[in-house]
Parts: structure tokens; C-alpha cells; sequence
């Protein structure tokens, strides 16, 4: 555990931030997604927002497929000019990233088109949306000599893009709600820093141990559960088509749902005119997300690329995700007015976008041979069925005619 004084003052800038707002709280709790969003995104003190946020292959906390060089954004790139090709070439033609972390994404790809592309460049609006400051900061520092505009998602106005509203690893950073199955019933995972309150039971089971102290040793935090805070949670099993009958889960079964995905997604479906969503990340399916099998559900903390499972240490300092449930995705998108264009895996779509011919290129390429090595390795990582070969890459539409709906996108045909 660290005990250096900055880290330790910083750790408990964002330990006070929470128990002030548990403590100004009605019943002195509040629910995961709140602690969840504090811990990362508190304007000053979260994770993503204060210096603490380290992307990359050596030294961070953890590395994302930009991080393996250019070629992700460079066949990223190949599918976003075929869009707009699908689209008639529309002038102005919007690339709407979210979530942009540290701006290399959107270098590879604005640097892909600028140099193959120059008709789409032009014709190319390249919009960010990025909730921490420092992390925009970053990326307006490293995209200085593109011309990219960055906004909130909110402020975009509604039916206004045409384009593609795209994100790599964002929806698994949004806040998520936790819950617990007792006597068949779903109850909500709050976070206080005592238990006094009738309606809430201590979670000390096996399954949650107590939190660690902090390293400030300042009181720990303590999960309670208590009635859902809204209505939507059990919806939300509805929608992804779970039953969490008591006959097939076990009492104690923990796990998350993303309330912020759907909104988020709400969002892009009114503002988005005519074109396509991407949202690449790692996830499954509701009937695999909610196996009874896995009954602590996916939530992963990353300090220095390790991984562990306890949100209540390196507060401010470490990342908190969940996997994406993408069944969740597709159905609140349909509602939403979004048509399903496909789903694959990372691994196919790279290929299929011509991963495949750069590796055997490779051979032919006159650089140092540790260069080549490296790349080589790279490439293997991006479609490696155990790591990000495995993630998702769904696509969806709105607004396409029907010519424009028939035509196959690149990197979703399916291999002969
Ligand atoms: C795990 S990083 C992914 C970074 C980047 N896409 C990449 O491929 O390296 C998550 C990013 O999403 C941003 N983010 C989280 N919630 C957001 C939101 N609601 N709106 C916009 N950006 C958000 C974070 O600040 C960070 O830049």
C-alpha cells in the first residue's frame, strides 16, 4: 500500500468529498453509482479528474487498444470512411467521440484521414465529448493542429448529427448501481460510513467482506442494502429479458447495473439525425452477464496494472469499471430509435478492416526488426481472442434509407 504524504492527502481530498455527501444524505447512505461516480469523476478529487489518471502500456494503471499504436484507429478509420461513403458522402460528415481519454484515438485517425482520405477529412466534423477536465486538457494539447472541437453531450442539439457517435471503453466507466438477491428479493448495495439505519442490513457475509482500512486509516466505508433507489433496477431485467427467480439464483448473488448506459445512450439516439453508433468495449450479453454462476458480478478496481475487486482503497487513485452488458444496449437502443446493424468481436472486425494484411505486410516492411517485433505484437494483442480480441463492437443506426441500411458495413461481414 502507498504512504506517500501527497498520495495519502490526495486519497483523503476524495474520502472527504464522500462522507460529506453521505453524512448530508436522508438515511446517511447513498447508493454504489453515486460512490462510483464521486470516486472517479468528483470535479477536483476523482480518478479521472485529478492528476491520479494514468493510460498506458508501462506506468499506468492500465492500457486501452489506442495504446498499442496506430494501427487500431487506422482501420477504425477504414470503417468511418465506408460510413460515410454509405451516407452519399454527406458534407459536413460528424465524428462524435466519447470519452476520448488521453486524445491518442482520435491522433491516429484524424492523421489516417488527413494523409488517405482527403475528401472525407474536409468533409470531416470531429467533435469530443469528455467529462474529465484534465483528460480534455490532454487531448487538446496533443490535437492542436486538427481542427476538433470538444462539448458536452447535452449541449449537442437534438436530430443535429449525421455521422457516427463512437466510443472505445467508455460505457464500462460509467457509474454502475449494485445489488444483492436476499430471500429472493433484489435489495440495493448502498455506501455509509455506519449502519444505524433499521431499514439497512450490514453486508458481511463471505461474499462482500469488510473493506480494508485506508491507508490514512481514516473509518472505512461500509456496504449496507436496503430498498432499489428507483424503480428502473428491476425494469432493467425486464428489458435484458432476466428472471431472478430464487429458483435459479442464490440467495447473496451480487451484481451490477449500468442506469448511466442507458441514459447515455437516450442521449445519443436524440442526437443523432441520420448514421451510425460504435461502441467497442468489454461485456457480454445479459444471459452471460447475469449467469447465477457468476454471483459477484464484474466489477474490477485498476491500481498500476493490477486488478482487484475492492473500491474502497486508493480512493481517487485507481479505476473502477464493469463489464457492459450489451443485450442491455441493443434493446434500450431499439427503444430509443436506434436499429441493431450488427454485433461481433473486436478480433473479427479489426480483421475484416484488414488487420490480417498489415501482419503479413509486416515481412515486408525495412524498419529495425525490434520495431517490427513490436508492431507485430501489437497487432496479435488487438484481435487476441483472451484480451481485446474478445470485446465488443456492436453497431447501430437511424435514419439510413433503405439502400443505405442493405449495405454491408466492412467490418461486420462475415468471414467466408
Ligand atoms: C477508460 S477511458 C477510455 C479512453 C479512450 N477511449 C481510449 O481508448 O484510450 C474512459 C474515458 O471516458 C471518459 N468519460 C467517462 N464518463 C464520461 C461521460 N459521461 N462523458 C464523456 N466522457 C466520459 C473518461 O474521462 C475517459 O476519458
Amino acid at each position: 500500500m502507498d504512504s506517500h504524504p501527497a498520495l495519502c492527502a490526495a486519497i483523503s481530498d476524495v474520502y472527504d468529498a464522500l462522507r460529506d455527501r453521505i453524512i448530508a444524505s436522508p438515511q446517511q447512505r447513498i447508493t454504489f453509482a453515486e460512490y462510483m461516480d464521486l470516486a472517479l469523476y468528483h470535479p477536483e478529487h476523482g480518478y479521472y479528474s485529478s492528476n491520479a489518471v494514468k493510460i498506458g502500456f508501462r506506468g499506468g494503471d492500465f492500457f486501452t487498444s489506442s495504446n498499442l499504436g496506430a494501427d487500431f484507429g487506422e482501420l477504425l478509420a477504414i470503417q468511418f470512411f465506408q460510413m460515410w461513403e454509405i451516407l452519399g458522402r454527406s458534407h459536413p460528415f460528424s465524428l462524435v467521440e466519447m470519452g476520448a481519454g488521453q486524445g491518442i484515438l482520435a491522433s491516429h485517425i484524424l492523421k489516417y484521414l488527413q494523409l488517405h482520405h482527403p475528401d472525407f477529412f474536409a468533409a470531416l466534423k470531429y467533435i469530443i465529448v469528455e467529462k474529465s477536465p484534465t483528460l480534455r486538457q490532454e487531448q487538446q494539447q496533443r490535437l492542436q493542429e486538427f481542427p476538433v472541437s470538444w462539448c458536452n453531450l447535452e449541449e449537442i442539439p437534438s436530430n443535429s448529427i449525421t455521422g457516427c457517435f463512437f466510443s472505445n471503453e467508455l460505457v464500462d466507466a460509467l457509474p454502475v448501481h449494485q445489488f444483492t438477491l436476499e430471500a429472493g428479493e433484489l435489495r440495493e448495495i448502498y455506501v455509509t460510513i455506519e449502519a444505524d439505519n433499521k431499514d439497512q442490513r450490514l453486508l458481511s457475509s463471505p461474499a462482500s467482506p469488510a473493506p480494508p482500512a485506508s491507508p490514512t486509516s481514516l473509518p472505512s466505508f461500509i456496504e449496507v442494502s436496503g430498498e432499489p433507489s428507483t424503480p428502473q433496477l428491476a425494469k432493467y431485467f425486464e428489458l435484458v429479458g432476466i428472471d431472478l427467480s430464487p429458483n435459479v439464483y442464490a440467495d447473496g448473488y451480487r451484481s451490477e447495473i449500468n442506469l448511466a448506459a442507458l441514459d447515455w445512450l437516450s442521449i445519443v439516439a436524440d442526437r443523432l439525425q441520420r448514421g451510425y453508433v460504435l461502441t467497442i468495449d468489454y461485456g457480454y450479453p445479459a444471459s452471460r452477464y447475469y449467469n447465477p454462476r457468476r454471483s459477484q458480478g464484474t466489477l474490477q478496481c485498476y491500481y498500476h496494472h493490477r486488478h482487484h475487486d475492492n473500491p474502497y482503497i486508493n480512493i481517487g487513485q485507481q479505476d473502477i469499471t464493469a463489464h457492459v452488458d450489451f443485450t442491455a444496449l441493443e434493446r434500450w437502443g431499439e427503444q430509443c430509435g436506434l436499429n441493431q446493424v450488427g454485433f461481433t468481436q473486436q478480433g473479427l472486425f479489426l480483421m475484416m478492416l484488414g488487420l490480417g494484411d498489415r501482419l503479413a505486410d509486416i515481412s515486408h516492411q525495412t524498419q529495425p526488426i525490434s520495431q517490427l517485433l513490436r508492431r507485430r505484437e501489437a497487432l496479435h494483442q488487438l484481435i487476441d481472442p483472451t484480451g481485446l480480441g474478445s470485446f465488443g463492437v456492436l453497431v447501430q443506426s437511424k435514419g439510413l434509407e433503405v439502400q443505405e441500411a442493405s449495405q454491408p458495413l466492412k467490418g461486420l461481414t462475415v468471414p467466408e
